[in-house]
């Protein structure tokens, strides 16, 4: 998926342009996140950490919403939550006057949590248990995405028992439409787990129209992640307009993030033009058009801060190994995405070297050939771009406990997720 290129040694532009906007050194060459030193983080949050530079995630939200309002009437950007799963985010993006794509019961739980209103829920899934059904119609989702005729059928049977309430719903579309990028996360191809193929869509669709319990309001779209390239989009679209006329068309996430010098990723502006031109030509004029950004709202305002714990060289590679890894960043293993980084008080480049993380497991490296300039033991390393789906995919391999999430903004941090215990390893046990 994203391009290699392990012997760049990147400028300051280069390398500074992956971090949040705002990022800058300190006049001891120290980076700042937020205008906060780094190691003045790693000091007071220890490490790893997962940094947020709250300003940034903030401009990224109002450039989406502003984006679509100037570029359509009555568009609607809902954040897919998947990608940044914490109270605090939920929060911030209800601040910001988002909508909220929740895939499970616990996305939605914590929605409700950090203060998303439910008129503005969108409730997501391929595997839509009756007790999230249940619980997203007791909290008054505003829609429901059919991805199947069991959707339906649980749908109908719980609003059986609330008399009086209706439940407006979409139909998940399968487009038959592959884009590159990684196979795990394509989702739009024949084939895929999610949604309906056009037949079985217009079957979903004809029976819908029949139920008085359920409103079919519109469609939906979603063709996979880290998408670099809009043509796949338009089909998309184009796909789904074979359905017919409908009020509410949600097209999906999907646009890619700029991790490496290489990726050229279309900006939200040239993305929100390809997609309401699209909609243009092909869906109908009134139509409310939902956009559904996960990566591309959060993944460049993240920084994964971690301490160097040892260098081993000597061998055909230097390896710089840190106290984090594949707890906190999957990224990497599941997806073989590429990941920069820096030394964050020698910013810029350097000896090639091979960052790995303390995971007891070789596919555990966080980034191949990433030039590092002089790296010693007690260092911080700096990894942009690692808001999305880091938080989502963190685990407890090796009893790692999970990262806190700290928000920087103007010089001042906070924490919102405090970094998990060695008891919080054991709370679950039943002895
Ligand atoms: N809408 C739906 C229905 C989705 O399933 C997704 C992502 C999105 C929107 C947002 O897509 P985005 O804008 O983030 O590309 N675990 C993988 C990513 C899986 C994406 C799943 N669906 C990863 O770590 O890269």
């Amino acid at each position: 998926m994203a391009a290699t290129n392990p012997s760049h040694s990147p400028s300051y532009d280069d390398l500074m342009g992956l971090f949040p906007p705002g990022s800058d050194l300190a006049p001891d060459g120290t980076l700042r996140i937020g205008g906060c030193r780094a190691d003045e983080l790693a000091e007071r949050y220890g490490t790893p950490a997962l940094l947020v530079d709250e300003g940034a995630l903030r401009a990224r939200a109002r450039r989406y919403a502003d984006g679509l309002t100037a570029r359509r009437t009555g568009g609607t950007v809902a954040f897919a939550s998947k990608a940044f799963p914490c109270t605090a985010v939920y929060r911030l993006l209800a601040e910001e006057g988002l909508s909220i794509d929740v895939a499970s019961g616990g996305e939605l739980a914590l929605a409700l949590a950090g203060g998303t209103d439910p008129d503005r829920l969108i409730v997501h899934g391929n595997a839509k248990t009756d007790a999230y059904l249940g619980a997203a119609v007791e909290a008054g989702a505003g829609l429901v995405v059919i991805d199947n005729f069991d959707d339906i059928d649980r749908l109908e049977r719980i609003l059986a028992t609330a008399p009086g309430r209706e439940q407006a719903v979409l139909v998940r579309v399968t487009p038959d439409v592959r884009p590159d990028t990684h196979e795990a996360i394509s989702t739009g191809q024949r084939g895929s787990k999610f949604g309906l193929l056009l037949p079985q869509a217009r079957e979903a669709i004809a029976r819908l129209r029949g139920s008085d319990r359920l409103r079919l309001d519109g469609l939906h779209v979603h063709i996979g992640s880290q998408i670099l390239d809009t043509k796949p989009f338009v089909q998309a679209v184009e796909a789904v307009a074979e359905l017919g006329d409908f009020a509410v068309y949600d097209l999906g996430g999907g646009l890619g993030s700029r991790y490496t010098y290489d990726d050229r990723p279309p900006s939200v502006e040239e993305y929100l033009d390809v997609l309401t031109a699209a909609a243009e030509a092909s869906l109908p004029a009134a139509a409310r058009i939902i956009v559904e950004p996960g990566r591309s709202m959060v993944a460049d305002s993240g920084v994964s801060l971690y301490r160097v714990v040892t260098v081993k060289r000597g061998g055909e590679e230097t390896f710089v190994a840190v106290d984090g890894g594949m707890g906190d960043n999957l990224e990497v293993s599941l997806y073989g995405q590429r990941f920069e980084a820096t030394v964050a008080t020698r910013f810029g480049g350097g000896e090639p070297c091979r960052l790995v993380g303390r995971h007891c497991e070789s596919g555990d490296t966080l980034s191949a050939g990433v030039p590092l300039r002089d790296p010693r033991p007690g260092d911080l390393i700096a990894v942009p771009v690692t808001g999305a789906y880091t938080y989502s995919l963190s685990n407890n391999y090796n009893g790692a406990r999970r990262p806190p999430v700290v928000f920087c903004r103007d010089g001042r941090s906070r924490p919102v997720v405090r970094r998990e215990t060695y008891e919080d390893l054991m709370r679950r046990d039943v002895v």
